[in-house]
């Protein structure tokens, strides 16, 4: 492997980052037992060195019940039985900074598991207890109190569903997720204080950085208001009283030199860009990149919407094509709509794979080369595509909160295989997987890509050890015919994307540097392909 190159100590690596996410249930399952672990992501770590990341965000790894993946917390001090120790995760971090890989933890400060102590103390101690103060308890509404305390929409699959639920003690307590994710009250001074205390707990045992669940969800208008009697500002969404939590939140990473990335949708750039402010949050999730349809025009317009609204704040931009919660890329890619929207999820989708993946390789060489830091979800760098689960097998609340219509977002979250031939592909010897492998999923595995110069995988690895040479600085365009987008670096590499039907000519070059595609027989880029070259 050599000497890694971001061994070195660089305070702005998460400028310019190619951060992967590991989904540590379905990553590599170290003990057998079907569900992925902290032990299998150890095993592993030579593969991720190899693919060249900076960096791991591993969603949570925490004790929980796993009612919504492990985004409902009982302990953030201690690592689930499932996917080991709080030791194991020690090594993890040590093992991982010693191959120059920086690691990412997950907080979800907007709600915890209904199993977790204060929410157990707060059903004990009844109506009006200060540990309901922890959360929002409210009384109904109507003569009994048997209507929730407002009409706020659930932000989970199924808008209908309540984001109250009742006790039989009278009082109901709000959840903007699933029932078993009560929200916290971010007025509550002991919430914050307990929040900054997991922050230092995580920087202490070498953290990097932390990634906000939720980011713009945590401060509620004290008064619950109805939403549609009080649009403005939004009793929940985005309230400016947020900034204050992240400002101390920043002092804090400040000491450790440690960074944030905040899971922050909001359509509205300038709202957006707020939370950047220099001392804020170093960096967001930029989500109108991931949820743009494969469209020249749209994504130059999202690419530079981002590029515009992150430059008053001086914060870099983050480039995300999928993640544990949306479509696979590759079969995004392949449908007749290319934008990727909650709503519109469905069984069934006609895909067309071969499609969507040389879409995809081209949009993994877009997204490369673009300034700011990437992010790669685990098995986006083999072209799984999005599988489709059997009903009975499905896990993810968004299905069951739809009431069927929306698959949920268990595809996406398949075992990954590791080795062809191997029982469950490679990704743990002895028990079936938590969730099904589809029957192909063999053809993907990584040993097979590794030994194959036209995979998924090598394009990856290739990219990602070019992508340093292109700076952190601005990109240029340069002038293109209709559905191309072509743009130079900082160190004069071009990056050119044919979104069009006839072939592009390369703009003049004096290397092909790497290509998603092979060029035609006249040497031009033919559509959906990218290729960078040396000018
Ligand atoms: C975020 C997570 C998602 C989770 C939700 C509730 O959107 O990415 O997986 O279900 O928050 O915590």
């Amino acid at each position: 492997m050599g000497q890694p190159r971001h061994a070195r100590k660089d305070p702005d690596w998460w400028r310019s980052a190619v951060i992967y996410q590991v989904y540590v249930r379905s990553f590599a399952d170290g003990d057998g037992d079907g569900t992925g672990d902290l032990a299998g992501v150890r095993s592993r770590l030579p593969y991720l060195a190899g693919l060249g990341v900076d960096a791991l965000w591993f969603t949570p790894w925490y004790l929980s019940p796993l009612k919504d993946g492990g985004y409902d917390v009982v302990d953030y001090r201690a690592v689930d039985p499932a996917f080991g120790t709080l030791a194991e995760a020690e090594k993890l971090i040590a093992e991982a900074r010693a191959l120059g890989i920086r690691t990412i933890v997950d907080i979800v400060p907007n709600h915890v598991s209904d199993q977790h102590p204060w929410f157990r103390a707060a059903l004990a101690a009844g109506p009006g207890s200060p540990e309901r103060e922890l959360f929002h308890f409210r009384p109904g509404r109507g003569p009994d109190g048997e209507l929730p305390p407002n009409d706020w929409p659930s932000q989970f699959a199924g808008a209908t569903e309540p984001v109250w639920t009742r006790l039989p003690d009278g009082d109901w307590y709000l959840h903007l997720f699933t029932p078993e994710q009560p929200d916290l009250n971010w007025a509550h001074p002991a919430v914050r204080q307990e929040h900054e205390d997991i922050l230092r707990f995580w920087f202490e045992r070498g953290v990097a950085g932390v990634r906000i669940d939720s980011a713009a969800l945590l401060a509620k208008d004290p008064d619950l208001p109805d939403l549609a009697a009080h649009p403005e500002p939004h009793p929940f969404l985005d309230r400016d009283e947020l900034h204050t939590v992240y400002r101390s939140w920043r002092r804090v990473a400040d000491e450790y030199g440690a960074v944030f990335v905040g899971e922050v949708w909001l359509p509205d750039p300038e709202r957006f860009a707020r939370y950047l402010r220099p001392d804020e949050l170093h960096t967001a999730f930029n989500f109108s990149f991931l949820t743009c349809p494969w469209d020249a025009g749209r994504l130059r317009a999202a690419i530079d919407t981002t590029i515009a609204e992150h430059a008053p704040v001086g914060a870099p931009a983050t480039w995300v094509l999928c993640n544990h919660d949306v479509t696979r890329t590759v079969t995004r890619y392949g449908r007749a709509d290319t934008a990727f929207d909650f709503a519109a999820k469905a069984f069934g989708t006609p895909t067309d794979l071969a499609l969507g993946t040389r879409r995809a390789r081209a949009a993994a060489l877009l997204s490369l080369a673009l300034p700011g830091s990437v992010y790669v979800y685990q098995g986006e760098e083999l072209g799984l595509p999005e599988a489709e689960i059997p009903v009975d097998r499905i896990q993810d609340p968004m299905y069951v909160r739809s009431h069927g219509a929306d698959p949920g977002r268990d595809g996406c979250r398949v075992p990954l295989p590791w080795v062809d031939g191997m029982p469950y592909a490679g990704f743990g010897s002895q028990a079936e997987p938590w969730l099904p492998q589809p029957a192909d999923w063999p053809s993907y595995a990584v040993d097979r890509q590794l030994q194959d110069p036209d995979s998924m995988l090598t394009l990856y690895r290739r990219a990602i050890a070019l992508r340093p040479r292109f700076g952190d600085g601005p990109l240029t365009w340069l002038p293109a015919p209709d559905g191309v987008l072509a743009f130079s670096r900082a160190d004069g590499v071009l990056c050119v994307v044919n979104l069009a039907a006839t072939p592009a000519e390369l703009p003049a070059h004096s290397r092909l540097l790497l290509g998603s595609g092979p060029l035609d027989d006249a040497g031009r880029l033919p559509q959906d392909t990218a290729a960078w070259l040396r000018a």
